[in-house]
């Protein structure tokens, strides 16, 4: 199948290289606004076209777009591309909100193409083994999943900048940025929880820096905490009545462990294969035999985790430059 990609930041050269181990997805071309850059960018991954012009590239002969753009970017980008009847792979958090998550599905049915979030840990094996060995902990009892990583470019906050992903609008935020990964895998095994709330630490450009969610299930709560300025040594914990997992990494799962007053079983441990290669293959098998039984599962889970983060955010005063 042949893809284009939007973006040329690291996280694209990650999904080529991906891609590339993968062997399902073949790149034709790459777009950057600038044409220096769009140029050595292809030449770098060895794509025979290079597009400054979306248009243009949204009417070639490429059947796929995987789009890692700035967060306000995708609902346009991604409706580009669907109405051009290509399937898109867009970077989490999928949109700002949940009204353009309901347009971009729509779209994506009336054009008979399918429209993927990219949540990479959602299709790692770590998670599906996690999922699999839940239901020995018992009746679950609390759990912390924890996302926590001072990033870089708050340095770049300090110094009086805005970069894209602390900026309201470019739809940044802690939240939405590193949160959005333990609220998908909550999601995933626990479902919709019956309410939330969130307590966010607002920083000087409006986004939350950090912040914690609280998501309330009948018989537990669900504690996710999410930082962009600070770091987290701790793991992720799931405790039921039987027994607790431990999860090293929320982002990947690798390391997944299950411990009893007996002792210690390992669920996973570190995969060998390239992070985003597992939910490449996941989208492709989706599009290949038309599953849309799997479809409808991711899609439930952006929609969830959209419906969640927008009120979270909304009821903290939080509010996108698109939404303005
Ligand atoms: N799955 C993961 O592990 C992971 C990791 C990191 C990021 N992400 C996601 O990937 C997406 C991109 O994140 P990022 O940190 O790479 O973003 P970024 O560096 O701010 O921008 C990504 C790309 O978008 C273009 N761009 C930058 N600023 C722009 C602007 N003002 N207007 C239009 N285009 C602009 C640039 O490409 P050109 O200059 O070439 O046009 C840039 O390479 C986000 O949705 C993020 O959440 C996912």
């Amino acid at each position: 199948m042949k893809y284009a990609t939007i973006g040329t930041s690291m996280i694209t050269n990650e999904f080529i290289n991906a891609a590339k181990e993968q062997g399902k997805l073949t790149l034709q071309a790459v777009y950057s606004r600038t044409e220096e850059q769009a140029k050595d960018f292809a030449k770098m991954h060895g794509a025979p076209q290079f597009y400054t012009e979306l248009e243009e590239l949204a009417k070639s002969d490429i059947e796929c777009v995987y789009i890692a753009s700035p967060n306000s970017m995708h609902f346009e980008q991604v409706t580009l591309f669907l109405k051009h009847k290509k399937h898109v792979i867009c970077e989490k958090p999928i949109f700002s909100n949940r009204n353009e998550l309901d347009k971009a599905f729509q779209t994506a049915d009336e054009n008979g193409v399918f429209l993927f979030e990219a949540m990479r840990n959602l299709h790692m094996p770590g998670h599906l083994a996690l999922k699999e060995k839940l239901s020995g902990a018992g009746r679950i009892r609390s759990a912390v999943l924890d996302y926590s990583s001072y990033s870089s470019r708050y340095d770049k906050v300090k110094n009086g900048e805005v970069p894209n992903i602390f900026s309201l609008k470019f739809s940044g935020g802690a939240l939405v940025d590193l949160g959005v990964y333990p609220l998908a895998i909550a999601l995933d095994i626990f479902g919709k929880p019956e309410d939330i709330t969130y307590s966010p630490t607002i920083i000087e450009t409006g986004v939350d820096g950090s912040g914690t969610l609280i998501l309330r299930y009948p018989d537990f709560i669900c504690t996710i905490l999410c930082s962009k300025i600070s770091t987290s040594y701790n793991h992720s914990e799931i405790q039921g009545e039987e027994g607790t997992f431990t999860i090293d990494d929320i982002g990947t799962l690798a390391n997944v462990r299950f411990i009893q007053s007996a002792g210690e079983t390992i669920i996973y441990e570190e995969q060998s294969q390239h992070p985003m290669s597992y939910e490449i293959e996941s989208f492709v098998n989706i599009m290949e035999s038309n599953d849309q039984e799997k479809y409808n599962q991711f899609r439930k889970i952006s929609t969830d985790i959209l419906e969640i983060t927008e009120k979270a955010r909304k009821t903290n005063g939080i509010i996108f430059g698109i939404e303005r």
